[in-house]
């Protein structure tokens, strides 16, 4: 080096940055980085990030830092360009950097948050942490970084249309065509795969996957089931005949959306106290007004053509079913109609039936609601929207905006579950279209009527219970926990939002905000004024309970349709795929041989029972609620309202905790310590 290089160099700005790599093994990059600073006065040149670990600086874990030395000051920094180059003779490789950090020579210092693959050697800016909204990004660069991220996110991430009527979701040719960002990681991905295909094998139900035969005696169904339990599951094996299980599932099993409290009668449900109640004891209409009875009301089912499957026509009905809150707080079903319009051959079956008819009645009723459970409640109203939020959010709003922070540990892994349920699930050749007796034909219907349906207050969890009359049923561990869980997720977004959003009219004047929700109108809800969702945001209010609703179906409402399916669905009888017989149409006709000849064959027993022992198994790099290992946020408000909200979460999981020792059936499905952040299985 010449004196006068000497000399310069003395003169020049020295900034010490810092580059956090991601732990994972596969985060590693041995290619060469470089950085460019840019700032409000200037930019560095483009600087190679040399030490004296050499190409081992980007290593898993590895927290390096580096001197880049600038002619003048850049002022205060706004982005950081960020690429890499392989050393001759060696491959280019994906990195995963976490994080970079800048320290100005006056001391200060600039975190720029990262979180993603950069996999190619192109040019990747990166915003400085501090969250700004469109209206408040006035330095030109960082508004054209701005613009050139959302350009590059509208073609990443476009919508597609699976199906008329349905939301609309990403468009993906396949896996791999997935932005890096939004792939499952190495662990889910062998984890997912491994189970995909042993899911039979680990079930030990290899040799059963081709028999389409009924099943002969129970006994048989015992020995298939006994290979995997759970402790729910096999609960439900002992008491799956019992009416005050029946009735206790349509509370805290895996569909608790349904039922509602009974105020008037339908008129397609002819029943008379008669029928009812012994010696005129008691009067519906007094039951009703006392508060004493629930409907259960499936006709998003009705008039559909079943499926076939082995090649025989399959069975759906699309019941009502009446149950009564009894003195000792059980909800028992008192009567059964399988089919929406009243006749002469759809009886209304009761309890005092013969044992038979009322057990199959039953079964028509759990096989209806595995149908109204998956498509509407499971798919619908938890992963396609969660969908739908989640590439809204992609496509609108850049990595700096405070949404962004707040959202995007809400969305992942969907959109990779998402197009593999698509593949595996609901396909021409997937498993739902193949063996469900609502596959193919009637599962487009359902999906569309459960969409026109579909409202904003059914979504809010509040107004939802209120709108079913369902406040003041005893033992609904799902309202009680879910309230609870609702309660704390808004006031944690309320606090972040409120820091962010100081008046209504900055809320109305963010135009990414604006686009992210009328994309969700668009999209999601198919411009349905209908559903009442909000077409645009006027004010913070409005903006903080959406996306509450948001964090609550992608985390709490997810799990608790999604976690119990083997609990619940893994004894075949209990919730059964598909049925191989019409009801009965007399009373009278059945017996423990009709029943067995209805339930769903060998192979569809084994196939409906692999699938939901897949889709209850969580990765073992599950992120729970209100954990966020991405430190997205750079200012210190939202830091202390994630720990509050941590700790809230802590005390209703250790108060859920408490209470389920005292139950039969333990309710774990919204306990915050086993939910997933996302949906992502
Ligand atoms: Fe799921």
């Amino acid at each position: 080096m010449s004196v006068k290089e000497t000399q310069n160099r003395v003169k020049m700005v020295s900034y010490k940055v810092t580059v956090s790599t991601a732990i994972p093994a596969y985060a590693t990059t041995l290619n060469n980085v470089f950085i460019k600073l840019v700032g409000t006065d200037g930019e560095s040149d483009r600087s190679w990030l040399c030490n004296l670990s050499g190409p081992l600086a980007f290593t898993a874990g590895k927290v390096s830092t580096f001197t880049v030395l600038c002619p003048v000051s850049i002022g205060k920094p706004i982005l950081i360009e960020l690429d890499k180059k392989p050393l001759l003779l060696f491959r280019e490789d994906s990195w995963f950097p976490d994080k970079v950090e800048v320290e100005c020579p006056d001391g200060d210092t600039y975190n720029f948050p990262i979180y993603r693959w950069i996999t190619d050697s192109e040019v990747h800016r990166f915003r400085e942490g501090t969250a700004l909204r469109v209206f408040e990004d006035i330095h030109h660069l960082g508004r054209y970084s701005r613009e050139l991220e959302l350009n590059q996110r509208e073609k990443d991430y476009s919508w597609d249309v699976y199906s008329e009527g349905m939301p609309h979701n990403m468009k993906v040719e396949g896996p791999l065509s997935l932005p890096c960002e939004v792939r499952f990681s190495f662990t889910k991905t062998t984890e997912f795969g491994f189970t995909a295909l042993a899911g039979i094998a680990e079930l030990g139900l290899k040799g059963l996957s081709g028999s389409e035969s009924s099943w002969t005696n129970m006994d048989d169904l015992n020995r298939v089931f006994c290979n995997k339990r759970t402790d729910i599951s096999e609960y439900v094996q002992e008491h799956w005949k019992e009416d005050a299980f029946f009735g206790y599932q349509y509370l805290n099993g895996v569909n608790p959306m349904l039922i509602q409290r009974c105020t008037a009668l339908p008129k397609n449900l002819p029943v008379t106290d008669d029928m009812l109640f012994l010696h005129g004891q008691r009067s519906l209409a007094d039951e009703m007004k006392k508060g004493n009875i629930f409907l259960l009301d499936y006709k998003r089912l009705d008039g559909l053509t079943a499926n076939i499957v082995n090649g025989k026509q399959q069975y759906l009905m699309a019941p009502l079913v009446l149950l009564q809150k009894t003195p000792d707080d059980t909800l028992m079903p008192i009567a059964i109609q399988l089919k929406q319009t009243p006749a002469d051959d759809n009886p209304i079956f009761l309890p005092t039936d013969s044992e038979y008819d009322w057990l199959t009645a039953k079964l028509f009723v759990r096989s209806a609601d595995f149908s109204e459970h998956q498509l509407n409640v499971h798919l619908l109203r938890t992963h396609l929207l969660a969908e739908v939020f989640a590439v809204s959010l992609l496509r609108n709003v850049p990595m700096v905006h405070p949404l962004y922070k707040l959202l995007i540990p809400h969305t992942r892994y969907t959109l990779q579950i998402n197009f593999l349920a698509r593949l595996a699930l609901i396909s021409e050749t997937g498993v739902f279209t193949k063996f469900a007796s609502s596959g193919g034909e009637a599962m487009g219907t359902i999906l569309k009527r459960s969409l026109s349906s579909m409202t904003y207050s059914s979504l809010c969890m509040p107004e939802d219970i209120a709108e079913r009359g369902m406040e003041e049923v005893p033992n609904y561990y799902y309202r009680d926990d879910g309230l609870k869980l609702w309660d704390i997720i808004q006031r944690f977004v309320e606090g972040v939002l409120t820091f962010y959003y100081k008046s209504d009219e900055e809320v109305e004047k963010d135009t990414e905000l604006q686009k992210w929700i009328s994309d969700i109108f668009e999209h999601g809800f198919l411009s349905q004024k209908s559903t009442g969702i909000p077409q645009r945001f006027t004010s913070v209010a409005e903006l903080v309970k959406f996306v509450t609703m948001v964090i609550f179906t992608c985390s709490a409402q997810h799990s608790a349709v999604n976690t119990g399916q083997y609990d619940y669905g893994g004894w075949m009888p209990n919730t059964p795929i598909s049925l191989q017989l019409p009801p009965p149409t007399t009373k009278g006709t059945t017996s423990e041989a009709t029943m067995l000849n209805t339930l769903p064959d060998v192979s569809t027993t084994v196939q409906g029972m692999s699938t939901v022992w897949l889709l209850s198994k969580p990765s073992s790099d599950f992120v729970t609620l209100g954990q966020f290992p991405e430190g997205h946020f750079s200012e210190v408000i939202p830091w202390e309202l994630m720990k509050d909200f941590q700790g809230e979460l802590e005390v209703l999981s250790a108060a859920i905790e408490v209470r389920n020792r005292k139950l039969d059936i333990p309710y774990t499905y919204l306990d915050p310590a086993k939910m997933e952040n996302s949906v992502a299985i």
